[in-house]
């Protein structure tokens, strides 16, 4: 009889809100207390798999909204053997605003947003003003966002709310973590488009 793989075996990586008006609490959705980094969009799970394999130390959340790439992101973690990552489906201004818990974020990974190019469509942005408050809220006080857009009206949106609000300064990327790309910069880089990065931490 053929032998079970660990990815079939083991437990699925999506975590269910148990509810949407408590504050989650990081310590119960991982098996080890450690650093928690957030991605908001994560697309199928590209970037966030093979960063949480290289960062075991780290415990991971990927938020999505579309179920068929939550199970990407699951399939892929399970397949990895990966016990410091989890998948969530929920709206990522949701859980900024209403589901992390104050200051529990050690950083915001936010890689390829829609773009919303149109202009009438720009307020569907997810980076605004508002939501540069929403990420002082949920990161520690050392806490870093980071972003990645091929989009150079978006990136310019994003410098500017962040240039805008004193909470926040701007810093490098480390190479390390811009060395491993999302599915959807594979696929810009892959045909010859440029893409941006900028990242902010908090500077009170
Ligand atoms: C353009 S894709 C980029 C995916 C991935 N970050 C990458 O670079 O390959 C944007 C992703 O964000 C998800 N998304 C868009 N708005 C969202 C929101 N408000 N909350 C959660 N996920 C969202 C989409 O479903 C999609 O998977």
């Amino acid at each position: 009889m053929q032998q079970a793989t660990p990815a079939a075996t083991a437990p699925s990586l999506i975590y269910k809100l148990a509810s949407i008006v408590e504050r989650l609490d990081p310590a119960g959705l991982f098996p080890t207390v450690q650093p928690l980094e957030v991605e908001l969009g994560s697309g199928d799970g590209s970037f966030l798999v093979n960063y949480a394999k290289l960062h075991p130390e780290r415990n991971f959340l990927g938020v999505e909204r579309l179920l068929g790439r939550l199970r990407k992101i699951d399939r892929k973690g399970r397949r990895a053997g990966l016990t410091n990552l989890r998948g969530l489906r929920i709206e990522s201004s949701y859980l900024l605003e209403y589901l992390l818990p104050l200051q529990s974020v050690a950083a915001l990974h936010i890689y390829f947003p829609d773009p919303w190019p149109k202009r009438k469509h720009r307020k569907n942005r997810l980076v605004n003003a508002r939501f540069t408050e929403l990420a002082h809220q949920a990161l520690k006080p050392d806490g870093v966002i980071y972003l990645r857009t091929d989009d150079k009206d978006y990136f310019e949106q994003m410098v500017t709310v962040f240039a805008a609000n004193p909470t926040f300064r701007l810093v490098e990327t480390p190479a390390e973590l811009s060395g491993v790309v999302t599915d959807f910069e594979r696929n810009f880089h892959a045909r010859g488009v440029p893409t941006l990065q900028a990242a902010y931490t908090k500077a009170e």
